[in-house]
């Protein structure tokens, strides 16, 4: 097999040195809100780690869309500090992309700063929280939101943008019929549904000014039998070629229904009680002491989860592919890039290690996280990290990663 990691790429007007790329796994390092050293130290060590392009994560394009403390939301006032951030990847030879989206449901009042809104009107047990339906009005003006997201990323100096429209997020919760309950032009039939994203990419686009790559994060399918099925999935990847964005990523799940489709394997239910405010979520912790395993479903793990499906897209659609979902190989890496995908993108591999890449380009095979997942558990309260950066866990932690690492 043709050797391909090591060669450079090119997705749109960007060009990589090579084919990985660090996927948008949410930091919680933007106290307050700004990016921080912390975020700072994180990515510059990926990018000096090897890899080709690193993805700060989850941006809101606007305070609405904001679900935790941690989060950057864009906006004027933090864009020298991700200047300095971009600076200091491009000088390790790295591109930058910034993940923008809109966490629509997934939040609460005191964090969104207003009534969380979505698609429709409704509850999401997951935040939990009472949910309002987006005017139509409100809709245009967060499209416009998105573009000036955009704009923002073009000024930081970011080489790509990835719009999250995949996860159960706010373009998600338009795309699938299990959020969308609509009666206007945005709700009902598949055409309708997606019009919300239409306007968003269109808009995106222009702001791109086609310098800066667009990517999008989709799902290629919700993963329960009332969201979307992969058949809607292609025909949304479709529509995305067609409006001229430059790559996918495909993913799939849905974060309020059925979160471990993401990243596949167990949620570590005392790793993400144990770090919750007791003060605050007191009623939370119990019902994930009582109730976690039925709420949050564990999905079976295997290397390269989602290629078989990736493939029917491969089939598909013709404009550029990139693979995310259980990278942990350089021989899976180099297989996955031989069926046709220009890229990978890898999260845990890059949170166990930042070297990573470097590593495999010195001939290691495999990257050390055995998949525990303690690092998603506690990403919900703590800023991200490895548990083998983590001293002195406490005992019944240690036995959960313990227990997953030996399944
Ligand atoms: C700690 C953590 C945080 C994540 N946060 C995000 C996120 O903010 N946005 C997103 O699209 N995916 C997020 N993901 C999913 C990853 O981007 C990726 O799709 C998934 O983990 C599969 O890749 P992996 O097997 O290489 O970890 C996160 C994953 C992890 C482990
Ligand atoms: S905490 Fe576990 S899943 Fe996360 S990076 Fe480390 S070894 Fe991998």
């Amino acid at each position: 097999m043709e050797q391909q990691l090591f060669t450079p790429c090119n997705i749109g007007p960007v060009s990589l040195r090579n084919r990985t790329i660090r996927s948008a796994a949410f930091e919680n390092m933007c106290y307050q809100n700004k990016p921080s050293q912390d975020l700072f130290n994180y990515h510059v060590s990926v990018a000096k780690g090897g890899i080709g392009m690193t993805t700060i994560a989850y941006t809101a394009v606007n305070r609405s869309g904001v679900s935790f403390k941690g989060q950057l939301w864009m906006r004027e006032e933090i864009i020298p500090e991700l200047k300095k951030l971009t600076d200091a990847i491009h000088e390790q030879g790295a591109k930058a992309a910034i993940q923008l989206g809109h966490c629509g449901n997934m939040t609460h009042r005191a964090t969104a700063g207003q009534m969380p809104v979505g698609a429709s009107n409704g509850f999401n047990i997951y935040s939990p929280t009472f949910v309002r339906g987006l005017k139509e009005n409100e809709i245009y003006d967060l499209v416009k939101d998105f573009g000036k997201a955009v704009h923002l990323a073009r000024k930081a100096g970011f080489d790509a943008v990835e719009i999250h429209a995949g996860h159960g997020y706010l373009i998600s919760q338009f795309l699938s019929p299990y959020t969308n309950k609509r009666k206007d032009k945005f709700g009902g039939n598949l055409q309708n549904r997606m019009r919300f994203m239409q306007l968003v990419m269109e808009e995106v686009l222009q702001a791109a000014q086609n310098d800066i790559a667009v990517i999008v994060k989709v799902n290629m399918f919700d993963g329960f039998k009332s969201g979307m099925q992969i058949d809607d999935c292609i025909r949304v990847a479709q529509e995305l070629e067609r409006l001229g964005v430059h790559a996918l990523v495909l993913s799939a799940g849905f974060v309020s229904r059925m979160p471990m489709d993401v990243m596949r394997g167990a949620m570590p239910l005392k790793t993400l009680a144990y770090y919750m405010d007791m003060t605050k979520f007191w009623w939370l912790k119990m019902g994930i002491r009582i109730a976690g395993r039925l709420i949050i479903p564990t999905v079976p793990y295997q290397e390269a989860y989602f290629l078989e499906d990736a493939k029917k897209f491969r089939k598909a659609v013709n404009l550029p592919l990139i693979y995310v979902g259980g990278m942990v190989s350089r021989a899976k890496m180099e297989e996955v890039l031989s069926e046709g995908f220009v890229a990978v993108q890898m999260a845990r591999a890059l949170v166990h290690d930042p070297d990573f890449v470097n590593k495999l380009q010195n001939g290691l095979q495999r990257s050390g996280c055995k998949h525990s997942n303690y690092c998603i558990g506690r990403m919900y309260t703590l800023e991200m990290k490895c548990h083998h950066r983590v001293e002195n866990l406490p005992k019944k932690i240690q036995k959960e990663i313990q227990k997953a690492e030996n399944k």
